[in-house]
């Protein structure tokens, strides 16, 4: 089960996001970034597409990640954050009065010199992505592997940093927060769940 704090519903209605650490626990953020690292591994995973226009064309000056969807029934190694996630998904619903539904869950890994330029996931009126988690599988992670995801909060302005470190949990809107990857200097793993509105 998870709840949010009074500090994370605070900060996820003023600044549009919050940040956790700890999300699974050592033993099993270990053994999630294991199953993750196998998966890159076996070499499935494939370049993520931008949309432009009716085409899905490959635009690595935007977004150089490779990914691949997590599905919940063969996600068997990624159980345990995939019912993470879930459970997320339930105490934002009832903690900051989303109305959340279910969630897609996407494994993605930034090769040496990938970035992701500035973008929101969603777009307001649309019926699609609110809300968006990431959880970081980077385990010795320094600051010279960067790849830093930068948020740029609508309230203050000021960007805010967040280092990719294992077991690190980020949440914010998918509406209105905007935000990108720093350039990567070493292959950089995020598993990353989107949650559609109820009904959606
Ligand atoms: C995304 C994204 C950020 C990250 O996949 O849309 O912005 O830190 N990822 O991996
Ligand atoms: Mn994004």
């Amino acid at each position: 089960m998870v709840a949010l704090t009074d500090v994370e519903v605070e900060a996820l209605g003023s600044h549009g996001f919050f940040v956790r650490d700890g999300f699974l626990g050592d033993a099993q953020a270990l053994a999630a970034r294991a199953a993750a690292l196998a998966r890159v591994d076996a070499g499935t995973l494939r370049p993520a597409g931008i949309r432009r226009g009716a085409d899905r064309s490959l635009d690595a000056a935007e977004r150089g990640d490779h990914i691949e969807w997590v599905m919940p029934g063969a996600a068997s190694e990624l159980e345990a954050l995939w019912l993470r996630f879930q459970a997320l998904g339930d105490a934002v619903s009832s903690g900051a009065y989303l109305g959340l539904g279910r969630f897609d869950m996407q494994l993605a890994c930034y090769p040496v010199g990938t970035h992701y330029a500035r973008h929101r996931d969603a777009f307001p009126g649309q019926s699609n992505r609110r809300l968006t988690a990431i959880w970081y599988a980077n385990a010795d992670w320094k600051p010279e592997h960067g790849g830093v995801l930068r948020l740029f909060p609508e309230d203050t302005g000021a960007p805010v940093d967040v280092a990719p470190v294992l077991d690190r949990l980020v949440v914010f809107l998918s509406e209105r927060l905007e935000h990108e990857v720093l350039p990567v200097h070493a292959a950089r793993l995020a598993l990353t769940a989107w949650f559609y509105g109820r009904g959606q």
